[in-house]
């Protein structure tokens, strides 16, 4: 049985396939670390911090940008209401985009960084070793060249199709997606210089066009989950992105505080990202309202968990995590400690783990043949791994907020002199470290029973 309404959809499928198998990846590295923190070196030197580090946030960055592609390739046929225009551009796209990915990471692990960077030519073209950006050049090039290909692919499909407002939503962030990247190729040798352009790729993704395709997303599924007209779900995304940028573009400056950059930008910086957390609330309310006011009864409960969790994870990671520290005085005293560290997780995994996540549920059972829903029982299983995943996050948000609130405590506050060293105020903070972890292991588990959710099959009666 062949549920999809046009079948390039299908390209979308080994997207999804790949991204889940980096997911397994990144969380592994999570652990790995999360025990390098407590216990120091468990693998015989053979992968040092760093290198997990870089591992673990790379697959991160990498499987989000599958999982982009494939809600792409799923969604903008469908709401063009024509085929791909080119399915075999997508799918050789999939082979370079995972060649290239897998060698990078292999060259993380087998050879130093450094070689790596030798290897490479980063000598000709310096753009290595950088946070989330470590990927040699060749790949960064490689990235580009794959990002092209794509947003041809979706620009000719749009083109000879419907052009709707989530198509337009969705063709805009992944522009801006593709456009910002490119800031990762210029490298200023001043250091303060290059974290000042560094932060254009970092913040204006997932506080600005990152935005779009979450909030294009959403629209997509929650239009098909509840049966809610069209023109209510549009202009609620229309306010989503008009918020999102511009509160998001300014609120740029909420990482320009301590970079030697005019003292204006601790006013414009705290100011504009105090209202970064508005269009994570309006997704809220929309979700909520639009489930609320549902028109059908959608045999796929999974889905619509995903999109109304998503919304709310997204609120409390970005939003309220977000705003927490993001007023320059209190960031004077948070910068970089575990409450970063915090923010972090809970706002990429509820944000756009999650969103990934949601179009997902909604589009593997038609992408596997099942109809639009899986089976009781695979729903159940997929919920478990739903709120053992994000009560696993709740967890791990917590104790790194309570690590990073004694962090402050006793290695920012205190007058000079009695302040306690870095390394000696992470010796006191062992018991959350040791909590985040069981933590990460609930979430694993929560994964895996999502992972297993694909392979269950209704009950045979005997
Ligand atoms: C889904 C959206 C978001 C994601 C994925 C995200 C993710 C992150 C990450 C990973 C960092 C650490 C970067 C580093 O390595 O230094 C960070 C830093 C930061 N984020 Fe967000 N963020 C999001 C939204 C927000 C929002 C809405 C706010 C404000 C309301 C905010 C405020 C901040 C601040 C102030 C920092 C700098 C922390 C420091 O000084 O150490 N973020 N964010
Ligand atoms: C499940 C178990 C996980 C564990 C134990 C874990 C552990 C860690 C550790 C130890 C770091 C390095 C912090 C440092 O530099 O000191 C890190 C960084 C990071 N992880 Fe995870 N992680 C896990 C899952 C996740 C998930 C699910 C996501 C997102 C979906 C994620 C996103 C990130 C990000 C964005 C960073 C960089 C943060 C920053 O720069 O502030 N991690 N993780
Ligand atoms: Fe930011």
């Amino acid at each position: 049985m062949n549920t999809l309404k046009y079948q390039s959809q299908a390209v979308a499928k080994p997207y999804f396939v790949f991204a889940m198998i980096l997911f397994v990846g990144q969380i592994l590295f999570g652990l790995l670390m999360g025990l390098q923190y407590v216990v120091g070196d468990i693998v015989g030197g053979l992968i040092p911090f760093n290198v997990a580090r870089m591992v673990h946030t790379n697959l991160l960055i990498v499987w989000l940008l599958f999982g982009f592609m494939g809600a792409a390739y799923y969604l903008v046929p469908e709401e063009a209401e024509t085929e791909l225009h080119s399915p075999k551009l997508a799918i050789a796209l999939f082979w370079i985009f995972a060649a290239a990915g897998v060698a990078t990471i292999l060259g993380y692990l087998l050879v130093p960084y450094a070689t790596l960077a030798h290897i490479t030519g980063n000598d000709l073209w310096p753009t290595m070793g950088r946070e989330f950006l470590e990927q040699p050049t060749i790949t960064k090039i490689g990235i580009v060249v794959v990002a092209l290909g794509f947003l041809y692919n979706l620009g000719m499909t749009i083109l000879k199709g419907r052009k709707t407002a989530i198509n337009m939503v969705m063709m805009t962030g992944l522009i801006g997606l593709a456009v910002f990247f490119l800031f990762a190729f210029y490298n200023p040798t001043n250091l303060a210089l290059d974290k000042y352009f560094w932060w254009f790729v970092v913040h204006l993704w997932v506080e600005g066009v990152w935005e779009l395709i979450m909030g294009a997303i959403l629209a997509f599924v929650l239009i098909k989950v509840t049966g809610v007209d069209r023109e209510v779900i549009e202009k609620w995304l229309y306010v989503i992105i008009a918020m999102a940028l511009i509160s998001g573009i300014l609120g740029t400056g909420h990482h320009f505080y301590w970079l030697m950059t005019p003292a204006y930008w601790q006013w414009v910086g705290s100011i504009f990202s105090a209202i970064e957390p508005l269009p994570f609330f309006a997704m809220v309310l929309y979700a909520f309202n639009m489930v609320n006011r549902r028109r059908r009864e959608h045999p796929n409960k999974a889905a619509t968990l995903w999109a109304l969790g998503t919304s709310v994870m997204a609120f409390l990671g970005a939003g309220v995590w977000g705003f927490l520290h993001t007023l320059a005085p209190v960031n004077y005293y948070t910068h970089g400690t575990q409450i970063t560290a915090a923010h972090g997780h809970m706002a990429f995994y509820g944000a756009y783990a999650m969103i990934v996540m949601t179009i997902m549920s909604y589009a593997m059972p038609k992408l596997r043949g099942v109809g639009e829903a899986n089976c009781n029982r695979a729903q159940v299983v997929e919920m478990w791994g739903f709120w053992l995943m994000t009560v696993g996050m709740v967890f791990i948000t917590l104790f790194l907020t309570g690590a990073g609130v004694l962090q402050v405590w006793l290695q920012r506050l205190p007058e000079s002199g009695e302040a306690l060293s870095f390394m000696a105020t992470q010796d006191k903070l062992a018991i959350f470290y040791w909590l985040r972890e069981i933590a990460g292991v609930v979430f694993l588990l929560g994964l895996v029973a999502y992972l297993y959710s694909f392979f269950v099959t209704e009950k045979k009666a005997a």
